[in-house]
């Protein structure tokens, strides 16, 4: 290798000559040479011949010397020709140590981010081949090895993949720039690097790494997890023998800080939500003032953090609006369910006795087992014999596991809570009242618009929509049993999805008059073409499916009767639910739409299914798979998108009976039973033999 005829004094004489200075042989020798270096293996030969252009040598006599320090510009590409170097991270410490014939450096470079550790020399006499920033640019940059696999402690904790990324530029147009962006790593060592590479400095809008991050760190990681790495980055001291001096220490407690505002921003109404953040705030909180007498540059950071403590203590009456419901056209903060509120849970027995309950949301099965029992006064030999399940109208029966939470909001459409001994669970059989309606409301809906109808819908959607948080889409996918949380806005959102296709269906069923039946279609059809105009793919979905459930789509009397244009607008909007290529026409469809768009919630779920079954969380040696994070992040990006405007709909002219209309799609009574459905329909247009 190159070190062992580092004696050579002729080609060290020439790796120092300035690079203009070097003859076409000196060129030759260096390249001759370049060849033997494990480094650059990777690299053509016409990489090669450029590099002999530009490399520099340079010899550091003592070890100690700090090369360069964390958070400074990143200026230079390293190889080691002879010698170490150790590697040291602010509050880690060293490590690891890199040897003869590794590179660094070229993180920083590439991301146009500050260094993400000290280097150190560990030898006298150690020997570097150089290549500035923008020689590294111009002749490396596209070709270097894409793929960085970081160290700590002889372990791989990340590995990087340089990739293309769109940036939008200051005069509005895409520029394509490059990015070490996570493939993998430990939870830590990725919010470590995200720390560095993008806190404190200019974030370009197409890079995503911290939002992948953001939206799906409950995956992986615990919030006590992050908040014990942010602390023990803040309360790190500074080495001075290393170079860490008092500027890199501000600018690590700087970061932190900085994060917490990112994190907050993106989680806004549900960061809060876990009682941890208060106790780790008010931690943080105290040692930034016991630091301000150091560094007053934190007195602005600190009142940074305070606003956002702040948001929280609000009281919780001015965050509603003031306004009444029904005043309103525009929704601007969601009101959301949280696992502190209050919800009334009625339970159940055999002999369809009950008890009504209050108690909150984030309450576990197994607690209300035993409330339930108490007041029903259910005496079992075994009191853990005593089961809590669901019966719906079908008869069919869920158990509970003891720690589920969020069960009110689970429930399916009629579904009703039993608590009874595990052996007689066979026994429950639903309430009358599950059956659902069994009279419609046609009458009623004759006088309503369909527009109107529509309009209310979609506001009412729109709320629901707006209250659901990100994170509940991923407890959702991954199984919420896992982290215990609630999913209760998104199970809100899918019951009302379930509720709207069930009153299409029953309200048709229960129409006896054929005329009145004909009239009732073709007002379902508009409303659906109502909801897709004020971009309630949502609700638009529900009805297109009620409108061809079986009990509806066979009666063929009726449909023969309606008008042929809207037949035909029908049949338009089975083409927009048509899943073939995996449902691009509807895909499609929703890009072109401008925000806000209530979006088809079903298959956003299922898209993340997806994801989630064809791609590992971890990766070999408990490495985080953040590929798939990445995937899952631009894939609910899309609800994102959706939300990013608020809905400000006009109320449509001459709007008639609207009050009433509001109350009515709030409390709609639907059978959710197949059979009874068909039984019904079956007898409206019995079948022809
Ligand atoms: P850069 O950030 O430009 O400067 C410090 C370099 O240290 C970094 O690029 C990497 O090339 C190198 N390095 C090696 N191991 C690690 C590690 N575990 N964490 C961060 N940087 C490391």
């Amino acid at each position: 290798t190159l070190s062992q005829i580092g004696p050579d004094a002729m080609l060290r004489m020439i790796l120092r000559k300035p690079p203009h200075e070097r003859t076409i042989d000196d060129l030759e020798i260096i390249y001759d040479e370049l060849l033997h270096i494990k480094a650059l293996s990777h690299l053509s030969s016409l990489v090669k011949r450029e590099l002999a252009g530009v490399l520099i040598f340079e010899a550091h006599p003592f070890k100690g010397e700090v090369l360069f320090s964390q958070g400074d510009e990143g200026k230079s590409w390293y190889i080691i020709l002879k010698g170490s170097v150790q590697c040291i991270i602010y509050g880690k410490g060293i490590v690891g140590t890199l040897h003869e014939g590794d590179d660094f450096g070229k993180l920083s470079l590439v991301n146009n981010s500050p260094r993400t550790a000290t280097i150190v020399l560990s030898e006298d006499n150690t020997h570097f081949l150089r290549v500035d920033k923008d020689d590294f640019n111009r002749v490396l940059r596209d070709v270097e090895a894409n793929t960085v696999k970081l160290k700590e402690f002889g372990k791989d904790v990340l590995i990087l993949d340089k990739v293309p990324i769109n940036v939008k530029t200051s005069d509005g147009t895409y520029q394509v720039c490059y990015k070490y962006s996570v493939m993998s790593g430990t939870a830590e060592k990725i919010l470590e690097y995200l720390l560095e590479t993008y806190i404190c400095i200019n974030y370009e809008e197409g890079d995503t790494n911290l939002d992948d991050f953001l939206s799906t760190y409950v995956i992986f990681m615990p919030i006590n997890q992050i908040c014990a790495t942010l602390l023990a980055i803040y309360k790190a001291k500074p080495q001075q023998r290393v170079g860490e001096n008092i500027d890199l220490t501000l600018r690590e407690k700087v970061k932190i800080i900085r994060f917490i505002l990112e994190w907050h921003d993106s989680s806004k109404e549900t960061f809060f939500e876990d009682s941890r953040i208060n106790v780790f705030l008010n931690d943080l909180h105290h040692l930034i003032r016991i630091d301000v007498k150091v560094y007053p540059q934190l007195k602005e950071e600190i009142k940074l953090l305070e606003s956002i403590m702040e948001s929280d203590s609000e009281p919780k009456e001015t965050r509603k609006s003031k306004l009444p419901w029904k005043q309103r056209n525009s929704i601007d903060k969601p009101k959301m369910i949280r696992p502190s509120d209050e919800v009334i849970c009625k339970v159940y027995c055999a002999d369809h006795t009950y008890t009504t309950m209050k108690m909150r949301v984030d309450t576990p099965a197994s607690r209300i087992i035993r409330l339930a029992a108490d007041k029903l006064g259910l005496r079992c030999d075994q009191p853990d014999d005593l089961k809590l399940c669901e019966v719906k109208s079908t008869g069919e029966r869920l158990l509970y596991k003891e720690s589920d939470l969020s069960i009110s909001y689970g429930l399916s459409l009629n579904g009703r809570l039993f608590l009874a001994p595990g052996d007689h669970l066979d026994a429950l059989v639903p309430l009358p009242e599950q059956e659902g309606p069994q009279r419609g409301t046609w009458q009623k809906l004759e006088m309503f618009g369909s527009k109107e109808l529509a309009y209310a819908i979609t506001i009412h959607d729109y709320e629901l929509f707006i209250a659901i948080n990100q994170h509940e889409l991923l407890y959702q996918v991954f199984g919420r049993y896992k982290y215990g949380k609630l999913t209760a806005n998104l199970d809100i959102f899918m019951r009302r999805f379930n509720e709207i296709q069930y009153w299409i269906v029953t309200e048709i069923c229960l129409t006896p008059s054929p005329g009145k039946r004909v009239q009732l279609l073709r007002k379902f059809i508009k409303l659906a073409s109502y909801c897709k105009e004020y971009r309630n793919l949502n609700s638009f979905f529900a009805i297109v499916m009620g409108l061809s459930n079986i009990a509806v789509s066979r009666l063929s009397l009726t449909w023969e009767r309606l008008p042929s244009k809207i037949k035909r607008m029908f049949s338009e909007f089975e083409t927009l639910m048509d899943p073939s290529r995996n449902h691009r026409v509807y895909r499609s469809t929703l890009t072109k739409l401008t925000p806000p768009t209530i979006l088809f919630m079903p298959l956003l779920l299922k898209d993340l299914t997806f994801i989630h079954e064809g791609n590992k969380t971890y990766l070999i040696e408990g490495l985080v798979n953040f590929e798939k994070m990445r995937m899952l992040s631009h894939t609910t990006r899309t609800l994102k998108i959706c939300r990013s405007q608020t809905l400000q709909l006009q109320v449509p002219q001459g709007a008639k009976n609207l009050s009433e209309i509001q109350e009515y799609i709030r409390e709609m009574n639907v059978i959710d039973n197949q059979r009874i459905l068909n039984q019904l329909s079956n007898k409206l247009e019995p079948r022809q033999t």
